[in-house]
């Protein structure tokens, strides 16, 4: 029983004190790798802490299904809720489905494929850098540079043009950061509804004009999908488009605003990138492994199952699966709490997952994280942290979302 500290695991805004919520799940991982956690208002869960135990979770991916809820809703379970969503992502499916609509896109998504996309990445990174020099000695890291570089590799990868990058924007803080006041809607109650009807809007065009003329981009793929021979319904179409655009965008956004601050806590690890630029292929783990991004996902017990840590989880049940925890795990990473960009280890950490859900987009993301850093530091001379750090209250996806920094260039 994990009593008053399972909080940490729901509310949104335990996630904004970074160094409290780590403590608690160093003491939980202490006493446990899987905790049972009962709050009076909330649905009750299992919390998996520990690296392996979370492997062996996602491994039985026929027992512990994504569907019904698969992220923990502030509110409590969704099921209902999520009856009502037109749009079914991968995120929510399991077994053949899955397997079938993951195979549409997953090409495309191989190290190899990425790879030709390293000039265009890379032309993002030097444009996002220039905008930094072009501000002067000081700016906001999380809202001027990270938020926006992702976004716009996103919209080169589906082939939409700049104008539609205010409301991309919009769709995907206003959907991931959920638990978050600055980033919610006004007004609105059905905010997920609506932010789902915005997309709709914005990928229809696009549908079409891909269908008609093809590209090598990925909306096309997504646009001419077909399973067993046959297009895919235009939901279905839609959920790829949204889960792309959100779950490419916030989740790099935050590894990147994320791992500069870390370098620039522990400014040891930035002069070490500033001496060697080639360390900075394997800081792109460790920075992922530190900060976190994406801090859980959900699973559902489809049977009783019992654990190697000998829990027997209950059919019907609900597991949280807590990558930020994980990936402190003092059983496989060495000083867990030392940020280190030359660790030889960082890529077992589980922030992109594992299994059969394992992050799609993983390798675009490992390309935008080293593309942007190898930049900083070759043309950047000092920096430092110019006030204090604000983190997004969100229990999905969270980082920096005002992070203060004064710095000069080289030459
Ligand atoms: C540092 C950045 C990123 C992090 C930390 C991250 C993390 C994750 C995690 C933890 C999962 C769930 C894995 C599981 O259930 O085992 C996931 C799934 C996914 N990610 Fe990422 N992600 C990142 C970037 C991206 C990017 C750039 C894209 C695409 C452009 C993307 C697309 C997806 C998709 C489509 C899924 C669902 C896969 C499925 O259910 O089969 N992600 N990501």
């Amino acid at each position: 029983m994990a009593d008053e500290r399972g909080r940490i695991f729901i509310d949104p805004a335990a996630y904004q004190d970074f160094d409290r919520w780590h403590a608690i799940a160093a003491e939980l991982r202490a006493e446990g790798l899987v905790h049972r956690v009962e709050l009076p208002d909330r649905d009750p869960f299992w919390a998996i802490v520990g690296l392996p135990e979370i492997m062996e979770v996602e491994k039985n991916s026929d027992v512990f299904t994504n569907a019904p809820d698969p992220v923990m809703n502030p509110k409590g379970r969704m099921t209902e809720e999520r009856e009502e969503s037109p749009v079914n992502t991968l995120i929510q499916m399991d077994g053949d489905e899955h397997k079938a609509h993951r195979a549409l896109v997953n090409e495309w998504f191989k190290p190899g494929e990425v790879k030709k996309l390293a000039d265009q990445v890379g032309i993002q990174a030097t444009r996002s850098v220039d905008e930094m020099q072009r501000l002067g000695g000081s700016c906001d890291f999380a809202a001027d540079i990270a938020m926006n570089y992702p976004l716009r590799v996103i919209l080169d990868i589906l082939g939409l043009p700049e104008e539609e990058f205010p409301k991309m924007l919009r769709l995907t803080q206003e959907l991931f950061g959920d638990g978050d006041p600055d980033f919610q809607r006004a007004g609105e109650d059905d905010q997920a509804m609506a932010v789902i009807m915005d997309v709709i809007t914005l990928f229809t065009g696009l549908n079409a004009e891909r269908r008609e003329n093809p590209t090598t981009d990925l909306a096309t793929v997504i646009a001419n999908g077909q399973i067993d021979g046959k297009p895919l319904e235009d939901m279905d179409t839609y959920g790829y488009y949204l889960i792309v655009a959100t779950a490419g965008h916030d989740t790099t956004s935050n590894a990147v605003a994320g791992g500069m601050q870390a370098l620039l806590e522990h400014k040891s690890e930035w002069e070490k990138l500033q001496a060697d630029p080639a360390l900075v292929d394997g800081a792109a783990d460790e920075i992922v492994r530190w900060v976190s991004p994406v801090k859980h996902f959900m699973r559902t017990a489809q049977q009783d199952y019992t654990l190697a840590s000998g829990h027997t989880i209950p059919k019907g049940d609900w597991l949280l699966l807590s990558y930020q925890s994980a990936n402190r795990d003092e059983r496989v990473f060495e000083d867990p709490f030392r940020f280190d960009v030359t660790r030889p280890d960082s890529d077992r950490h589980l922030g992109f997952g594992f299994g059969r859900h394992y992050c799609l987009g993983a390798h675009l993301a490992r390309l935008e994280i080293r593309a942007i850093f190898k930049e900083l530091v070759a043309r950047v001379g000092d920096i430092d942290l110019a006030g204090t750090t604000e983190l997004t209250a969100s229990v999905l996806v969270n980082g920096p979302k005002r992070m203060p920094v004064t710095y000069s260039f080289k030459g």
